[in-house]
């Protein structure tokens, strides 16, 4: 696991675009994994930048999207298919059947996981998956104690979770219940991993998942079995790493070949 500490978002977004703009160009069909969230806003923002200027070329990608709210009706701005859509996909020329998200309207809901999965796998895996974390270490929405080895399904959320949410909706009453996650052993299977924390909200879960033992209370501390991580940090969701200097010497001092 790779950690990079970095002075703000504006570093976070332009490295962690470098990485897929490298990916596209070796790789113009690319499967990207998408999360929702702010962690990630930087990152859609700089590739939509490098679509507009510079001609970063999406219409060969493919993209599945973490995680999805379920029962929230087709089109609600909320919904994750929706957020994506205006946070990223429609920014870029990223074909709109090539983007995929859970479907947390279906009548059927462990036959539409499966679906998730195996049309994940028909892609050929993710390539490359972006992700958050939760301030009590989630990824998609693994809350603690998920299964290292889930696979995508139904979860509940913990009051924390819809808590931290319910920014994005008129109050907490209208954050779902449940939801439609990637597993962990799911999220596992992408090539690279990129997470982002920024803010000193994430500093504990930060320290949790990179320096904590591997255990499902902290459902991120599982990437320290990938063998490809790499988390963007800023200073102060750092700020708890015991290591800090040893990542910071590692970074500066990386062989410029290797790449992130
Ligand atoms: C979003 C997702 C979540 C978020 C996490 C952090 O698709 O799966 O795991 O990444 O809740 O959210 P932010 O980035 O808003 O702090």
């Amino acid at each position: 696991m790779e950690v990079v500490i970095l002075p703000g978002s504006k570093q976070i977004g332009s490295l962690a675009a470098d990485a897929v703009e490298a990916l596209l160009r070796r790789k113009p069909d690319a499967v990207l994994g998408l999360a929702t969230g702010v962690s990630p806003l930087p990152v859609y923002d700089e590739l939509a930048r490098r679509h507009d200027d510079g001609g970063l070329d999406f219409s060969r990608a493919r993209a599945f999207a973490l995680d999805e709210y379920v029962g929230l009706e087709q089109g609600h701005p909320q919904s994750y298919r929706e957020v994506i859509r205006r946070e990223f996909t429609d920014r870029v020329n990223i074909a709109p059947e090539n983007v995929h998200t859970p479907d947390g309207l279906a009548a059927d809901i462990p036959a539409a996981c499966q679906a998730y999965e195996d049309a994940i796998r028909a892609a050929g895996g993710v390539d490359l998956q972006l992700l958050g974390v939760g301030t009590d270490g989630h990824i998609g929405f693994n809350e603690p104690g998920s299964s290292l080895a889930s696979r995508t399904r139904i979860k509940s959320l913990i009051e924390q979770t819809r808590r931290d949410n319910a920014r994005f909706f008129t109050s907490i009453h209208d954050v779902p219940h449940h939801v439609i996650t990637q597993g962990l052993g799911t999220i596992m299977e992408a090539r690279h991993v990129i997470l982002i924390a920024t803010g000193a909200q994430k500093a504990q879960a930060v320290r949790d998942f990179v320096e904590g033992p591997v255990a499902a209370i902290c459902a991120a501390s599982v990437l320290q079995m990938h063998p490809h991580v790499t988390v963007l940090v800023d200073e102060a969701a750092a700020s708890s790493l015991r290591l800090a200097d040893y990542y910071r010497h590692t970074y500066d001092n990386k062989p410029a070949w290797q790449g992130l």
